[in-house]
């Protein structure tokens, strides 16, 4: 009897595996496809474009500091596998004005031709504790973050929903998954891109076109390196809990991921667990991912209580080194 039943889930489970690519959504050609990374410049969105490029893609490259741009365009150009190959750069606020941001795209696919998929990587972020923030960088990183990956993605959309077909991927981050100390500024604005991608994903899902959330692990880039100068204590014992991952790495699994119309894109086991873990309500993609969150949840969530239970002794750890040399201080 035994035996009969774990016949049956074993078949069962090999009958998903089978099905489930006929449910997939069609992997996107790159080759000959227009891709608008903003971002572009420099770290993760660089990576993605050369990524994009090595695979015969036009580029579209939004940033604000031209320089950077020329500079960037130079190094994407060298890994050219045809000679049709086009990088445009555009220097633009993605965070500032709708119209313009409109207008840019609009030119560009005058220039490229419609918009295959749009990246939306251009970000930033403030760390510190919530009382030491600046109450402007709030505003800043929500209009940056996220205000700065609505106004490309509403450019785009009615083309795409015209054409049915198109990918649209908002670089969120492991911060956009929990929130961790120093993180108050920086991981509402990535949680926030979460929410418009589910309910963007169920307006869009009819026109074939395909929304993928990605959240980076800490990975080796300018801004990477430019939050560090800042962080508190609490945080950098936190972020070295996982290792730092190399921006390349992080690129391939993003456009994989993308080209695929996965929802959910994730770098190594952290990533695979956090995303089990927060995996809620988002749409999965094929029935082997429905599966795995299934089977995952309730271990992960135990594994999780540790890490969170770690966490908070660094935190209090923290908290009493300070008091004690505070109250030393004094004493002297
Ligand atoms: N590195 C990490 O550890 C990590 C982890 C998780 C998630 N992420 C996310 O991944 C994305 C890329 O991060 P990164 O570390 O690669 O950053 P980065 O090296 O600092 O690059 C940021 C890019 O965004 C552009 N940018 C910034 N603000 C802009 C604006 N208002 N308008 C247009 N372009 C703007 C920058 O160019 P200009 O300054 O010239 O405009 C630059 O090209 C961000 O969204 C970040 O939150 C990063």
């Amino acid at each position: 009897m035994l035996l009969l039943a774990v016949a049956f889930i074993v078949a069962f489970v090999l009958l998903l595996y089978m099905v489930s690519p006929l449910i997939s959504p069609k992997p996107l050609k790159l080759p000959g496809a227009h891709v608008v990374v903003t971002g572009g410049s420099s770290g993760i969105g660089k990576c993605i474009a050369i990524e994009c490029y090595k695979q015969g893609a036009f580029i579209t490259l939004i940033a604000r500091d031209e320089n950077k741009l020329l500079q960037t365009k130079k190094e994407i150009e060298k890994y050219s596998v045809n000679d049709k190959q086009v990088v445009l750069c555009i220097s633009v606020d993605v965070s500032k004005d709708y119209e313009q941001v409109e207008n840019v795209l609009k030119q560009a696919q005058e220039k490229l031709g419609p918009v295959d998929m749009l990246v939306n990587c251009a970000g930033t972020s403030v760390t510190g504790k919530f009382e030491d923030i600046e109450v402007n960088s709030f505003e800043r990183l929500m209009a940056v973050n996220y205000l700065g990956s609505v106004y490309p993605s509403r450019a785009v959309i009615a083309t795409m929903k015209e054409r049915r077909m198109g990918r649209i991927v908002f670089v969120s981050s492991q911060a956009g998954q929990l929130g961790l100390f120093g993180y108050t500024a920086y991981s509402p604005t990535k949680f926030a891109l979460r929410g418009l991608a589910e309910a963007l994903q169920m307006e869009v899902k009819p026109y074939n076109i395909y929304v993928t959330v990605a959240y980076p692990p800490d990975t080796d880039t300018p801004g990477f390196a430019e939050e560090s100068k800042t962080k508190p204590l609490e945080t950098k014992l936190i972020s070295e809990t996982s290792s730092v991952c190399q921006a390349e790495q992080v690129a391939r699994v993003i456009v994989k991921d993308a080209i695929q119309g996965n929802f959910n894109s994730s770098v190594g086991s952290d990533g695979y667990m956090l995303s089990i873990l927060t995996s809620g309500m988002s749409p999965v993609t094929s029935i082997t991912e429905g599966l795995q969150q299934v089977v995952c949840m309730g271990v992960f969530r135990i594994i999780g209580l540790f890490y969170l239970g770690s966490f908070d002794s660094i935190v209090r750890r923290c908290m009493m080194q300070r008091e004690k040399s505070e109250s030393a201080d004094k004493n002297e």
